[in-house]
């Protein structure tokens, strides 16, 4: 059995543990520390460390960060520090770690888990993959083939970023009522599908638990929205699936 150490780098909580990569399963319970405040390269590469040195881990790891990464470095970091912009994080974590790392847009590690394992099996054509938390992360495949760092959360709607108005975050910070929040996913995704015409739309992030309590009240879309089905752990799988080239 390949076994990766997947870890999932968010806006609240920083969560690993040990893949199946063939299975797309967690080996053993995931740990969680909290994202230390403010979330600067230091600080947070002391938790990745932290995590793994904890858990004992030799071998390989992947990792998620949630803003655009090309080739190991952070390009954005909307809802992380701003210090991360410009820094290879994949040399960061291999020097703090001391293992192999291969870090990875979080949106696109879930999206590549639900391809392989969850909701996406089976499925050709265009699939669009939303997480829905702190901010809205996207990934785009076309065929099984990932579009990396698509960023399609910071698409405008009414003047503003679309993360601003219809993510998980804005939902709990403005205390919108299901109905409320559910009309801004809604115009967000007919949106979408207005300038992509997916054939399917998989929703993933902290709210996939919570799907039946806004799936239903979506109206107007052509595409079928689904819930994820590796719910909160497909970042952690598909970082650890982007890594299994060094295991
Ligand atoms: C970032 C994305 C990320 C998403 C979800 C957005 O603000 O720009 O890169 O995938 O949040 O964390």
């Amino acid at each position: 059995m390949t076994q990766v150490l997947g870890i999932d780098i968010g806006g609240t909580g920083i969560k690993g543990a040990p893949v199946d990569v063939a299975k797309g399963v967690l080996t053993a319970e995931r740990v969680k520390l909290a994202t230390p405040h403010p979330a600067t390269p230091d600080a947070v590469s002391g938790v990745v460390s932290e995590l793994v040195k904890g858990l004992g881990w030799t071998g390989a790891i992947g990792v998620t960060f949630p803003g655009v990464v090309a080739a190991g470095e952070i390009r954005t970091a909307a809802n992380l520090d701003h210090d991360w912009i410009g820094v290879n994080a994949q040399e960061l974590f291999a020097r703090t770690t001391g293992q192999p790392v291969t870090v990875i847009n979080d949106a696109d590690a879930a999206g590549i888990a639900e391809i392989r394992f969850g909701a996406g099996v089976g499925h050709r054509g265009t699939v669009l993959m939303l997480t829905l938390g702190t901010g809205i992360g996207s990934a785009l495949f076309i065929d099984g083939t990932l579009v990396p760092n698509t960023e399609f959360g910071h698409i405008e709607i009414r003047g503003k970023d679309a993360e601003k108005r219809a993510s998980e975050l804005v939902r709990e910070e403005h205390d919108l009522s299901w109905g409320k929040w559910a009309g801004r996913v809604d115009e967000y995704l007919l949106h979408m599908e207005a300038l992509l015409s997916p054939d399917l739309i998989i929703i993933g992030g902290g709210i996939s638990k919570k799907s039946g309590k806004f799936l239903p009240l979506l109206t107007g879309l052509r595409a079928p929205v689904v819930p994820a089905a590796t719910l909160n752990d497909a970042g952690i799988v598909g970082a650890a699936m982007a890594a299994q080239a060094h295991a």
